[in-house]
């Protein structure tokens, strides 16, 4: 495709400080992004960055075109670098390792990206992929982005349910799946969760492409459903390479889902342009990555953070990029990081905190470190849920380099505050992700729309217009995008979470001030949860809290009050209320703990006081809201939700 050419590589950041960076980009948007957008290949470059005609629809490079793939892949082989590194693969379940060079990748892409045009696959048309961390997933996603196609990548963890509602959402032409993902000790068939989902589903793909694994193989179907399956190995080894179709800048690269408030998943849309250009910038101004670094997130592919930093930022840039199928402890053990790091030359690694605390639990001497060497590993950046201060403090015992928290969701895509240390790294304040990021006006509004004082707690916002490569809306649904983000406070989007700014312009984030929670870095949505619990023939009402777990951050925890006369043991009712959730949600909820309670408490108008009942049950004694209906309904909880006390 015709590119335009002699453009810098490497974007060289003429702002040379965080100041001076975070100004312009917002006094000048225009001018900041589009000397970003130069380390992008267009086919038709953008002339003009941002796009304001449509408050609050803003969008970017509108009248640029390009394709990701491309940059993800073919213009590193056309400046001669094929026989570079893309991209690693590590099953510590099955002890294989393989890599694939850009070359290698690119034609792996291009063929799967053949075998999806003969299926029908074409610009626009929908893919949802259900598969364990291989390499074929990460072939899937650039293979859809090859064709123009938008990919809609669903977490292995869950049911089912879950995976039926996303297909119906995003209406895919092609499910594409393996047969089998592995987690500790168990296989787990994706295959029959993929029927399931189809029938439960309303809308009908055209095929299922199922790639099979050694571990265990699943049956395809020749006749009996509306849709064909096939083998992706035999459908890929007859297919036809396909080139990249440049897209607008502004359609959409991919769907993601994410937990909302209520049961129903939002579709954060990501478009292409403003994405590549976002991550490819972020990956040497926040990450200090370039060309032929070894970069590895452990995260899962289902993730926004899979799929900004294992798949795209790094190939963006021509970097190396780790794909890593284990746990951080017990594959086989808790030196699993360490030996994945030394063995591949990882320069840095993104995980979450819970990952480390897991670690930190079975070798809290770090012993499983002797014997790695770790030497050119430079930086430990962690994000999806808060640093605690004491996984803080021991990671930089341990490892003796910076542990950079970071913040951000899967609606911005890339971080909102960080240590930028490609950019001028910060000194480290534990507890705070440290700053906003150039392209992000981050405000403190208290509950009437004003700005907080500095130091002054309120909700995390951020003046529109966001920047390149965060959403520009819900798949399908503007209005719930601008219902969900955008109407709280006319002018901003709203994070969901609540933190403050120091007298040094630090954030500190202090959690959501919503129902979402965050259980092991997975961010999960009470209100569906209760949606479970409700539908049980046994509960009246019902309520689910995050509450604070020393492994996994936070953990739900459920409350049911019986119908009268509702004939059940408590533990009958507890066994199906668990069974329930991890059938319906699926295991990744984690959820195992249900009392029985006498009544919730509520406000005069009937909303269940949720926030009351969490901060009893950890420890946190705030004052009850005079709203409250009748206050011995929380008195005669407290035992409950934090036994030896009443
Ligand atoms: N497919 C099927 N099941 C899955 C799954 C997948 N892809 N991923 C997780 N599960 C299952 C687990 O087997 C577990 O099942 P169980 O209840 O039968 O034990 C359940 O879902 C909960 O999983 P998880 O929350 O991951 O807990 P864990 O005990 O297996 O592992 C950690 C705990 C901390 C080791 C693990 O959560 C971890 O490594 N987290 C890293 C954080 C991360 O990747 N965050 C993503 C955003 S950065
Ligand atoms: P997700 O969209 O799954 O990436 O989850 C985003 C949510 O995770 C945020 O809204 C926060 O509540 C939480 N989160 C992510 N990173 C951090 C962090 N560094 N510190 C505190 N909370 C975080």
């Amino acid at each position: 495709m015709g590119h335009t050419e002699g453009k810098p590589r490497n974007q060289e950041l003429d702002v040379a400080r965080y100041e001076d960076a975070h100004r312009s980009s917002l006094s000048d948007p225009d001018g900041f992004w589009l000397r970003a957008a130069e380390a992008i290949d267009w086919e038709r470059a953008p002339t003009r960055a941002l796009d304001a005609t449509r408050p609050p629809f803003y969008r970017w490079f509108s009248d640029g075109r390009l394709n990701t793939c491309h940059n993800a892949l073919d213009r590193h082989i056309d400046a001669g670098h094929g026989d570079r590194t893309a991209l690693i693969h590590d099953s510590a379940y099955t002890g294989e390792r393989c890599s694939f060079t850009y070359a290698e990748l690119r034609d792996e892409a291009a063929r799967f990206a053949g075998a999806l045009r003969g299926l029908g696959v074409g610009a626009g048309d929908r893919v949802v992929i259900y598969m364990p961390m291989v390499p074929q997933a990460v072939v899937a996603m650039l293979a859809c982005a090859r064709l123009g196609a938008i990919h809609s990548v669903v977490f292995g963890g869950f049911a089912p349910k879950e995976l039926a509602a996303r297909i119906d959402d995003a209406g895919p032409k092609v499910v594409l799946s393996a047969s089998c993902g592995i987690e500790p000790g168990r296989i787990i068939e994706y295959k029959p969760i993929v029927d399931e989902a189809l029938a439960l589903a309303a809308h009908r793909p055209d095929a299922v492409v199922v790639l099979q694994r050694e571990q265990s193989r699943a049956d395809l179907r020749k006749d009996h459903v509306p849709w064909v399956e096939l083998d992706w190995d035999e459908l890929t080894a007859g297919a036809e390479p396909a080139d990249c179709v440049p897209v607008a800048a502004t359609d959409p690269l991919y769907v993601l889902y994410t937990s909302g408030t209520t049961g129903r998943p939002k579709g954060v849309v990501r478009d292409n342009g403003g994405h590549a250009v976002a991550l490819a910038w972020s990956m040497s101004a926040i990450y200090d990555i370039g060309p032929g670094d070894v970069w590895w997130t452990a995260s899962d592919v289902g993730w926004v953070v899979g799929h900004s930093y294992i798949v795209y930022a790094p190939l963006l840039i021509g970097a190396t990029t780790v794909l890593y199928e284990g746990k951080p402890v017990g594959t086989p053990d808790a030196g699993a990081f360490w030996r994945v790091i030394a063995e591949h030359g990882v320069k840095a690694l993104f995980t979450a905190p819970t990952a480390l605390r897991a670690v930190k639990k079975v070798d809290p001497g770090a012993g499983l470190l002797a014997g790695h060497d770790l030497s050119g590993f430079r930086t430990l950046f962690l994000a999806g849920e808060r640093l605690d201060p004491e996984t803080y403090q021991w990671a930089t015992d341990t490892l003796g380099v910076p542990v950079v928290d970071h913040w951000w969701q899967t609606e911005t895509g890339w971080p909102v505050a960080a240590n930028l240390r490609g950019l001028e790294p910060m000194p480290i304040k534990p507890g705070s992700p440290t700053v906003p990021v150039p392209g992000y006006d981050v405000r403190i509004l208290d509950e009437t729309g004003k700005e907080t004082e500095r130091g002054g707690e309120g909700a995390i916002c951020i003046k529109l217009p966001l920047p390149p490569g965060t959403l520009p809306t819900l798949w399908g649904d503007d209005q719930r995008f601008v219902d969900s983000y955008l109407s709280r406070f006319e002018g901003y989007y709203l994070s969901g979470d609540g933190g403050y700014l120091d007298e040094d312009g630090y954030l500190f984030v202090m959690g959501r001030m919503d129902d979402v929670i965050n259980v092991a870095g997975h961010r999960l949505s009470t209100g569906s949860m209760e949606a479970v619990l409700a539908a049980h023939p046994a509960v009246a009402e019902c309520a689910v809290i995050g509450v604070k777990d020393r492994l996994k951050g936070q953990v739900p925890r459920g409350l049911v009050v019986l119908k009268a006369g509702a004939d059940i043991g408590p533990e009958q009712l507890r066994d199906e209320l668990v069974a329930a959730v991890r059938s319906e949600i699926g295991p990744v909820a984690a959820f195992k703990d249900v009392d029985i309670v006498a009544g919730l408490p509520k406000t005069r108008s009937g909303k269940i006081l949720r926030k009351s009942m969490r901060s009893i049950a950890e420890g946190r004694e705030e004052p009850v809201p005079s709203t409250i209906e009748d206050a011995s309904v929380l008195d005669a909880l407290r035992p409950v939700l934090r036994p030896g006390t009443d």
